[in-house]
C-alpha cells in the first residue's frame, strides 16, 4: 500500500472510531442503563430506539458499515503493530498495548453479541429484557459481557485520548497529560453505566 493511501485509511480508521461508533457504543449504554428502572422501561427504551424511522439504513451506515471498517483495518493495525512494551514500560506504552488487545477481543465479543441478540431478532426471536436476563443468567456469559463492555469502555476512552493525538489537536505534553485524566473520567464513567446495565438483567 502507498504511503498516502495508508496515511488516509488510518485517518478514516481514527475518525470512523469516534463518528460514529464510539458514539453510538456511548448512546447504546445509556439505552441499556434503563434496566436499572425495570424491564418495562428497557422494553420501552429498546423498542423506540428499535422503530425508528429508515431503522435498517441507520444500523448499516452509523454502525455496521463504519464498525466493519474499524475492525478489520484495526485487526490489520493490531497485528503489524510495534509493541515495545517490554523495552520501554512506560505508562502510553502500555496504553497502546491495551488499545490493540482490546481492539481485537472486541471483535469476538462484538461478533457474538449481534450473533445472540441482532441475528436472532432477524431470525424471529424477541430481543427484549427477558432474552437478556436469560442470556446473563450464565455466569459465563456475565463475566464475558462485563469484560466485553469493560474492553468497549477502555477502547473507547483510550481512544479519545489517540484521536486528539492523532488529529494534531492535542499536540503539548501538558494538554497530552490533560486529556489523560479526562479519558479516566470517561473510563469510568461509561464503565460504571454499562456494568450497572449488566447487572440490572441479574
Ligand atoms: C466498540 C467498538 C469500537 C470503538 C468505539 C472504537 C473506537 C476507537 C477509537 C476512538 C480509536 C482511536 C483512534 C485513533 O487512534 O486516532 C480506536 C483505535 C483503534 N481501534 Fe478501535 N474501536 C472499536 C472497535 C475496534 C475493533 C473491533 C478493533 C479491531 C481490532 C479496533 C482496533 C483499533 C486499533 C488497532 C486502534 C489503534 C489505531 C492507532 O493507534 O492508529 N477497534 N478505536
Amino acid at each position: 500500500m502507498s504511503r498516502e493511501s495508508d496515511f488516509y485509511l488510518r485517518r478514516l480508521h481514527s475518525l470512523l472510531g469516534i463518528i460514529p461508533v464510539g458514539l453510538f457504543v456511548a448512546q447504546h449504554l445509556v439505552i441499556n442503563h434503563f434496566a436499572t428502572r425495570g424491564p418495562e422501561a428497557f422494553n420501552n427504551a429498546s423498542n423506540f430506539m428499535g422503530n425508528l424511522p429508515f431503522v435498517l439504513f441507520l444500523e448499516w451506515f452509523i454502525i455496521y458499515i463504519p464498525l466493519l471498517f474499524h475492525g478489520f483495518y484495526g485487526v490489520y493495525i493490531a497485528f503489524t503493530a510495534n509493541n515495545n512494551v517490554q523495552r520501554y514500560g512506560t505508562f502510553r506504552n502500555w496504553m497502546f498495548m491495551l488499545q490493540r488487545i482490546t481492539g481485537v477481543f472486541l471483535v469476538v465479543f462484538i461478533a457474538w453479541h449481534i450473533y445472540q441478540t441482532r441475528i436472532q431478532k432477524a431470525l424471529g426471536a424477541d430481543v427484549d429484557y427477558d432474552m437478556m436476563a436469560d442470556i446473563l443468567a450464565n455466569p459465563f456469559m456475565l463475566a464475558f459481557y462485563i469484560a466485553g463492555v469493560v474492553a468497549a469502555t477502555f477502547h473507547l476512552a483510550n481512544g479519545v485520548w489517540s484521536f486528539l493525538v492523532s488529529w494534531g489537536i492535542t499536540q503539548s505534553p501538558r494538554s497530552q497529560q490533560i486529556v489523560t485524566y479526562v479519558s479516566m473520567v470517561i473510563f469510568l464513567i461509561l464503565t460504571v453505566i454499562g456494568v450497572q446495565a449488566l447487572f440490572a438483567f441479574v
